[in-house]
């Protein structure tokens, strides 16, 4: 059974990538996780903060937070720039999968000629983890999105190799804003970040954190995305969030993904999950009649659907009379 797809020109073995998280941070971790089968890797994000960092611009931009500051300082990551480097090095000798590496990021700077240094250090593509909180009353929607929009330009013009974008669902229209990176060349669209949540403590009064990992359920919401976004854009999908098991896997695809990225299930079920996977996806396809991903990827999306308003309001008007 042919497992393989092309997700920015990279022809993958088969869609399942190790996203950005704790378990490709270092090339140990990297070479665990394609030795375990996974189709690409996204190395664990290095922050923009770093990079300036790095490049002694930290004092005096009114864009960061205290905080940050104090955390770079304490932590001694001043050789974050060289650590990355070396870790994209070291994995891309380890393993032959491509390896993608991830820059957390929320303003145009200095950092950007970084991008140049992992496509000379044998980057595959970089994926872009644009953050940016919409908490600030005076920005405007429409200014975080040309901060985003700026941003892939800028590292656009400066690099060939493929760049993804990996943003959040919270956009006034995302269709839009999906459409405008698609008309700044970006290769990939990452939909959707998990951001880290919150929570709080009702005992000490105070903020802890929110669960760092999805749960199966949270895979629905992407799914609409998806099916939605994959007709629309002319960049490649990768889907992400609760993707836990194989059916997920499936339903990503026929929503129009290329790819899908997972992280929380490796933590709770172990590297041996992609396996399963691979084994769910092949025996599906097998039963199916299908002999690779292409003869049934975007079968769902809303496109192709037989009644694409199953994706809009109208099914919650359906769902609202049925529930009486
Ligand atoms: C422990 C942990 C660390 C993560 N670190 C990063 C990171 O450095 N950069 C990034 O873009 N996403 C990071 N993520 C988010 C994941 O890449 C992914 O988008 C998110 O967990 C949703 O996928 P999942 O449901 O398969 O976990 C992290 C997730 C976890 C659980």
């Amino acid at each position: 059974m042919d497992l393989s797809t092309i997700y920015m020109s990279m022809k993958l073995r088969n869609p399942i990538i190790v996203g950005s998280c704790g378990l490709t941070g270092s090339a140990d971790k990297v070479k665990e996780c394609a030795d375990a089968g996974a189709g690409a890797i996204v190395l664990k994000s290095i922050f923009e903060e770093e990079i300036e960092s790095d490049l002694g611009n930290m004092a005096g931009d009114s864009a960061w937070y205290p905080e940050a500051v104090d955390y770079i300082n304490s932590y001694g990551m001043q050789n974050a720039v060289s650590n990355y480097l070396n870790l994209l090095e070291k994995s891309k000798k380890a393993i032959d999968i491509p390896v993608i590496p991830s820059i957390h990021c929320f303003g145009k700077g200095n950092w950007i000629e970084f991008a140049k240094q992992l496509e000379n250090s044998g980057a595959s593509a970089i994926e872009l983890n644009t953050f940016i909180l919409p908490s600030d009353p005076r920005r405007t929607g429409r200014e975080n999105e040309n901060t985003i929009l700026d941003i892939v330009s800028d590292i656009k013009s400066k690099i060939s190799i493929p760049v993804s974008v990996k943003i959040g669902s919270h956009f006034s229209s995302i269709s839009a804003f999906v459409k405008e990176l698609d008309n700044c060349g970006v290769d990939g669209i990452v939909l959707f970040n998990r951001f880290f949540r919150i929570n709080f403590d009702i005992n000490a009064l105070k903020v802890v954190d929110g669960s760092p990992f999805s749960s199966p359920e949270e895979v629905e919401p992407v799914l609409r995305w998806v099916s939605l976004l994959s007709p629309l854009t002319s960049c490649d999908i990768s889907a992400t969030t609760g993707i836990h098991d194989g059916e997920a896997v499936v339903k990503q695809l026929l929503a129009g993904a290329n790819a899908v990225q997972i992280c929380s299930t490796l933590y709770k079920n172990g590297l041996g999950v992609m396996a399963d996977m691979h084994g769910f996806l092949a025996d599906w396809m097998r039963n199916k009649n299908y002999n690779s991903i292409e003869d049934f990827r975007g079968r769902l999306s809303e496109k192709k659907s037989n009644n694409p308003a199953d994706y809009q309001r109208v099914q919650f008007m359906k769902a609202s009379v049925n529930s009486k």
